[in-house]
């Protein structure tokens, strides 16, 4: 249908981004998207396809941005007609001008994103790769088409973008491009909070979220977005005492829940499951380093957190708070007279969430004995 729409539109079209790219990766999605795009007007491409298709379905259209989305079999593709961005100096917007398809394979966000196969009937499958990401998918590589100084900055969102894709597909970032995500981390501060989760929660739900948890660490993101986490860097010494590395134990916990569970929230409550210990940190002569208190101090901060990053203070958040509430310390906590209300009631319904609750204490490997916490709770 698309090849029948380029042709009586005699619009030159390709599919280009990321359906190209997973499929020379032959990799399987649940949900497919199509990005398309034609030199001249997408909408009008947009338009034609909907008249050929057997069902006519509607099309969406962005007049503003000069965009069309439909939906075909299940599948959403979107039509845009190829542009030409330039970034004014004094503006963060882009002048958008219509352009070659060149140009618009010039302004995504990398290699491995630009790749474009033709639609039209007499160059069907023709591959139009300017930047080599064809090898660059080879040998597993996140390049970006421009200098990254500039593609970066243009759009910082990409930065998190760059750590989400080589987590996902377990690719290489090219150094000049960790050093120039590096120098514009501060950039993050200007991407709205729900784009930046979205990217955050494609790295949690990623095989092993620490590979793109320590991207973040190294090229200075993770402080920006989760302070509470990077905070738990480091061991201190008096005395000759010292504790745990927090953060790192808490990214092998989180690696160590990832292997059981792909519930995302569950995986949220392994990575906030220690936040509590930095601002509770206490050394004694008497008792050395504690964290007294750390969970009800955590359960609070999962709150903030989630206010902050404009995630839904829903049920969700509220099962985070719980778990990390109970998981450090479940049989003390059981067993300790508590007098606030609010922790009594969250402790008491905990039964909602036992397994739950016992896979992150089998994950947290310091935490003693979960079976026994089992055993309680039934009695
Ligand atoms: N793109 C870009 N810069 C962005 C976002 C998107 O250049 N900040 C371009 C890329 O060419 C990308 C395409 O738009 O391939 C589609 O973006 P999106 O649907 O967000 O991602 P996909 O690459 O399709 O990957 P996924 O479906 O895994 O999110």
């Amino acid at each position: 249908y698309l090849t029948k729409a380029a042709d009586q539109t005699n619009l030159e079209s390709y599919v280009i981004g990321g359906f190209v790219r997973d499929f020379f990766l032959n990799r399987k999605k649940k949900d497919i998207d199509i990005d398309v795009v034609a030199v001249g007007s997408g909408i009008e491409l947009a338009k034609k396809t909907a008249q050929l298709l057997p069902h006519q379905p509607k099309v969406q259209v962005f007049k503003n941005y000069g965009t069309a989305m439909l939906k075909a079999f299940d599948i959403e593709i979107e039509f845009v007609g190829a542009r030409k961005e330039s970034y004014a100096e004094n503006s963060r917007n882009p002048e958008v001008e219509q352009g070659s398809l060149e140009d618009d394979q010039n302004r995504r966000d990398f290699t491995i994103n630009a790749l474009a196969l033709q639609l039209n009937q007499d160059h069907f499958g023709k591959l139009l790769d300017p930047f080599n990401g064809l090898e660059d998918l080879q040998q597993k590589l996140i390049k970006t088409p421009l200098a990254p100084s500039l593609t970066y900055s243009d759009d910082p969102l990409r930065m998190m973008r760059a750590i989400r894709f080589a987590a996902q597909l377990n690719f290489k970032i090219e150094n000049e491009s960790l050093a120039a995500i590096e120098s514009n981390s501060q950039r993050l501060k200007i991407v709205s909070k729900e784009r930046l989760i979205s990217e955050f929660n494609k790295i949690m739900l990623t095989e092993k979220p620490s590979k793109g948890i320590k991207l973040m660490h190294k090229t200075q993101l993770l402080g920006l977005l989760l302070p509470e986490l990077t905070q738990l860097q480091g061991i201190d010494e008096v005395d000759g005492q010292t504790h745990k590395d927090n953060f790192w134990h808490t990214l092998e916990v989180v690696d160590n829940i990832s292997k059981e569970t792909n519930n995302l929230w569950l995986r949220w409550a392994a990575l906030l499951h220690d936040i509590g210990k930095a601002p509770t940190k206490k050394f004694s002569k008497r008792n050395g380093w504690t964290f007294h208190g750390h969970e009800y101090i955590g359960a609070k901060m999962v709150f903030k957190l989630f206010k902050r990053l404009k995630m839904p203070l829903n049920d969700k958040m509220k099962y985070v708070q719980k778990l990390v509430l109970l998981s450090s310390r479940p049989i003390a906590i059981v067993d300790e007279e508590v007098t606030d209300s609010a922790v009594r009631r969250l402790i008491f319904d905990a039964g909602n969430h036992l397994d739950d609750l016992m896979i992150l204490c089998e994950a947290d490997i310091t935490t003693k004995n979960p079976k026994r916490f089992k055993r309680y709770h039934n009695n």
